[in-house]
């Protein structure tokens, strides 16, 4: 922002390794958000490289980026971030519409993510019609529906009571076994 440079990463040497599951520990303001902005493809950086699954990221076009933020990456975020209008079988099946398939192409994998998540019987509802625990199913089921190679949640459970966050942290756990 204006003409003052900040350095918010500095001297980040990484190395994710696949079936890792790790979490990103830092006092606020430390960069956490933004070095996940970075590896989930939505944020640039200025220099220094990050290699996603052998790409070059920071050498992409936008048109890339999209592409792999829609096939590699899941996100969840600590305010669920679904859409107000939508109920939760059209929120779920976005990802894929955005692949191209149709409506009916992509339900019966909505169906079968939301029972994964527990709530078949949800499928019609709008958010406001959910819990925050139920809203952040959807969330997830959201995240997971394209098979993205990464999931990558910030502060998920942040929203939640504790029982509740510890039911999100052991479907992550069962995700990632
Ligand atoms: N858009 C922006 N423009 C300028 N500075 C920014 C911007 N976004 C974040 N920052 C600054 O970058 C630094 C890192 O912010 P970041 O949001 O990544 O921290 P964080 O570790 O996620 O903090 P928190 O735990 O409070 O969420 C902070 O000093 C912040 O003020
Ligand atoms: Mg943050």
């Amino acid at each position: 922002m204006g003409s003052e440079h900040l350095k918010v990463l500095d001297d980040i040497n990484l190395t994710v390794e696949k079936g890792e599951f790790l979490a990103i520990l830092g006092s606020s303001g430390s960069g956490k958000s933004t070095l996940m902005s970075i590896i989930g493809c939505m944020d640039t950086f200025d220099c220094g490289e990050y290699i996603l699954d052998q790409n070059q990221i920071q050498t992409m076009k936008d048109s890339q980026l999209t592409k792999i933020r829609n096939k590699e990456i899941g996100f969840i975020f600590q305010r669920y971030q679904l859409i107000p209008s939508y109920t939760v079988m059209q929120d779920v099946m976005i990802p894929l519409i955005i692949r191209g398939y149709t409506r009916r192409q992509a339900q019966p994998l909505c169906e079968q993510y939301l029972e994964s998540v527990g709530l078949s019987d949800r499928s019609r509802h709008k958010p406001s019609e959910l819990s925050g625990g139920q809203q952040q199913r959807v969330a997830i089921a959201h995240a997971l529906i394209g098979s993205p190679n990464i999931l990558l949640a910030g502060e998920p459970t942040g929203a939640l009571d504790s029982s509740t966050g510890g039911e999100v942290l052991e479907l992550f756990g069962q995700l990632n076994a």
